[in-house]
């Protein structure tokens, strides 16, 4: 089965087999395939992962849809949608039902089953904050679990999944929770600055806040549709206050946001433009020209060719800041 078409990238990509997953009836079915495989890779929307040019895995492309209005209380309401929901078309779908709450989060590309994994996060609003909690499918002990916020063990566009045994865990639908009264997030500095929100605080909407977000991402990020790529390819880095103030101290113009308990987020995109890497092309693959925290597919390229370029951003960060680089997209080999 050829996998370019299914990941954002476009990589050029083969799987040894290929199966779709569309009901959670077919949850016990699809364990007795896997066992028979062996090796297995649980595919979303392929907006975050880099593929090999040959995978022997059996991938699953998880494509069960729903949505579904799951709990309503004075205090919140609890949104269940199934994996295979597209997550932009989610959040508009929420955005028109008056479900707010998520529309810091509009156009980010995959699906709602992969969002957890990575604890996809924008425009001042991370997943987590927003979680209920997930149910999941075990191939393994051939068991639907229900897992909590603390069970997913989110943190910056991290969670349990990235860590867990490959191919273990399907999830099969994730709950929202969104809480009443609902209040704008417009803290981002892009949000904070953009003309559709240029009011008072108090008279902003969801909808609003959506249509910011959408014209800021289309404006900054690469369409996957019109030029490959994954988003962001790396981490930004948390360095501590004494490694964040001598590299501003030698830098000056660094760009970084106070965390908590004295760190530090270093703006990576701020690092690889100033070590020269914005808009430059090497073969098939490049640095975006608007947003130099994305990697671009210009056409043909393969997990190598991204690899290689990745390599080279980081060792040239590397060597003018004393800075490693961590790859935020999941490598599948
Ligand atoms: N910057 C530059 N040059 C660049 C890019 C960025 O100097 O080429 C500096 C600018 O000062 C800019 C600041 O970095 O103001 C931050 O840039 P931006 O607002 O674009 O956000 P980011 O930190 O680069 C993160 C997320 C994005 C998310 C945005 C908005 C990560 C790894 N990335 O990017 O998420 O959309 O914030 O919240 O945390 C993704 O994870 O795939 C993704 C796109």
């Amino acid at each position: 089965q050829d996998l370019t078409s299914f990941n954002t990238l476009g990589l050029r990509s083969r799987a040894a087999a290929f199966v779709r997953h569309e009901s959670a009836s077919e949850l016990s079915a699809l364990s007795d395939v896997a066992d028979r495989f062996g090796r297995v890779f649980i595919l979303g929307g392929g907006s975050n992962v880099v593929l090999a040019s040959q995978l022997d895995s059996l991938v699953v492309k998880v494509e069960a849809r729903g949505v579904q209005l799951w709990s309503e209380t004075d205090s919140e309401l609890v949104i269940e949608a199934q994996a295979g929901e597209v997550w932009h078309d989610f959040v508009a779908q929420c955005v028109d039902k008056g479900w707010d709450g998520l529309e810091n989060l509009a156009l980010i590309p995959g699906t709602v089953g992969a969002a957890p994994v990575q604890n996809i996060g924008a425009y001042g609003v991370e997943l987590d904050q927003r979680f209920h909690s997930l149910v999941a499918w075990d191939l393994h002990e051939r068991r639907q679990v229900e897992m909590s916020a603390g069970e997913c063990r989110f943190s910056y566009r991290d969670s349990f999944f990235k860590h867990a045994q490959p191919g273990r865990w399907l999830i099969v639908a994730v709950r929202f929770r969104l809480p009443k009264p609902w209040r704008a997030v417009t803290t981002y500095p892009d949000l904070q600055r953009h003309p559709l929100l240029a009011r008072s605080a108090g008279a902003v909407t969801a909808r609003q806040v959506f249509d910011a977000v959408c014209e800021i991402r289309r404006r900054k990020l690469p369409d996957p549709a019109v030029l490959g790529n994954a988003g962001s390819f790396f981490k930004n880095p948390i360095v501590s206050a004494g490694r964040h103030d001598s590299i501003e101290a030698e830098h000056p113009g660094l760009v970084a946001y106070p965390q908590e308990h004295g760190f530090y987020k270093l703006a990576a995109g701020w690092l690889i433009e100033h070590t020269g890497w914005k808009g430059r092309r090497v073969g098939p693959v490049g640095v975006h020209d608007r947003q130099a925290l994305v990697l671009v597919n210009y056409g043909g390229a393969n997990a190598e060719n991204i690899r290689n370029l990745a390599d080279a951003i980081r060792a040239d960060v590397a060597a003018r800041y004393g800075v490693m680089l961590e790859q935020e997209p999941v490598a599948v080999v």
